[in-house]
């Protein structure tokens, strides 16, 4: 079928009480992974790709691999586009075919982020893209966005509500305490946060900083309205840990197909065990 946004998704989402994966795309090969998983499990999928991949392939690129890997898929995809801070980039994925973007103004103070956002929606909205955007700072590294610490900060339910109704995003990314990247201890998530601002701004919530989430929390903020979940450094980490380890198993076989068909194999079950985990089965 062809490519949807992720309104149609995230609302069954929010009302079944379970979450969309989100996996960060890399290239074919992972772009792959996704679909099959989420093909042979019958769940909707969506295939995120970073404004770093978008640049190091050229969007029509992308697209293309995207649209003939999915033009037959029986299951709902929807290709978004991660943490996008700058808007002819923006404006070029709503170009090429995204059907849904992520604004990520959060480093800017409030008003500044509202208005880019803002300005987003009404760049996408008569094409029929989807929006996500974020406020407060989200810990960690995504490709090319790095927050420390000490910069991150945790959304104000009173301004996301403030922010979603004026803004008013298909999706909300607010900082609760994930973290992009390899968690270093027991991330503490901001359950309170998370619950005041499902509750108030009744727009579908996208968890950022997945890897490595254990599946209590998982469940708890699925439960609290976390429709869409994040996974991009998994993803990353099978790509290269599926190479290495085929290579160190077969050190004298210089075959690529049989080495690309081990990073595949590797992405597509941890891919797999994600989409079960957050709910997706035969909800496609
Ligand atoms: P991880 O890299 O921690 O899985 O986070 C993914 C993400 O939130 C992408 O926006």
């Amino acid at each position: 079928m062809p490519l949807e946004n992720m309104k149609v998704m995230l609302a069954k989402a929010t009302a079944g009480r379970y979450a969309v994966g989100a996996f960060n795309v890399l290239d074919y090969n992972s772009a792959k992974a996704a679909v099959q998983a989420a093909e042979e499990l019958r769940a909707p999928v969506i295939l995120q790709t970073s404004a770093k991949t978008v640049t190091f392939w050229g969007s029509r690129t992308l697209m293309g691999w995207l649209r003939e890997l999915t033009a037959s898929s029986p299951v709902p995809v929807a290709v978004h586009l991660d943490h996008c801070k700058d808007l002819d980039l923006v404006k070029e994925c709503i170009e090429a075919g995204w059907t849904s973007v992520m604004i990520d103004a959060s480093a800017k103070p409030f008003e500044e982020n509202l208005s880019l956002s803002r300005q987003v929606v009404e760049m996408a909205r008569p094409r029929d893209v989807t929006v996500e955007a974020e406020l407060g700072a989200i810990v960690g590294v995504e490709d090319d966005i790095h927050v420390k610490e000490q910069d991150s900060h945790l959304a104000d339910p009173a301004q996301a509500a403030e922010f979603c109704a004026k803004v008013q995003p298909d999706c909300f990314a607010p900082a609760i305490g994930t973290a992009h990247g390899i968690y270093k201890g027991e991330p503490k998530i901001a359950y309170h946060i998370l619950e005041k601002v499902a509750a108030t701004t009744r727009v579908p919530i996208a968890l950022h900083g997945g890897t490595g989430l254990s599946d209590e929390v998982f469940r708890r903020c699925i439960a609290l309205g976390c429709a869409k979940v994040n996974i991009s450094t998994q993803v990353k980490y099978a790509f290269i840990d599926g190479f290495v380890a085929y290579h160190n198993a077969h050190n004298t076989q210089y075959d690529p197909l049989k080495v690309i068909k081990a990073q595949f194999d590797e992405m597509k079950k941890g891919i797999a065990a994600n989409i079960q985990l957050f709910g997706g089965v035969g909800k496609a």
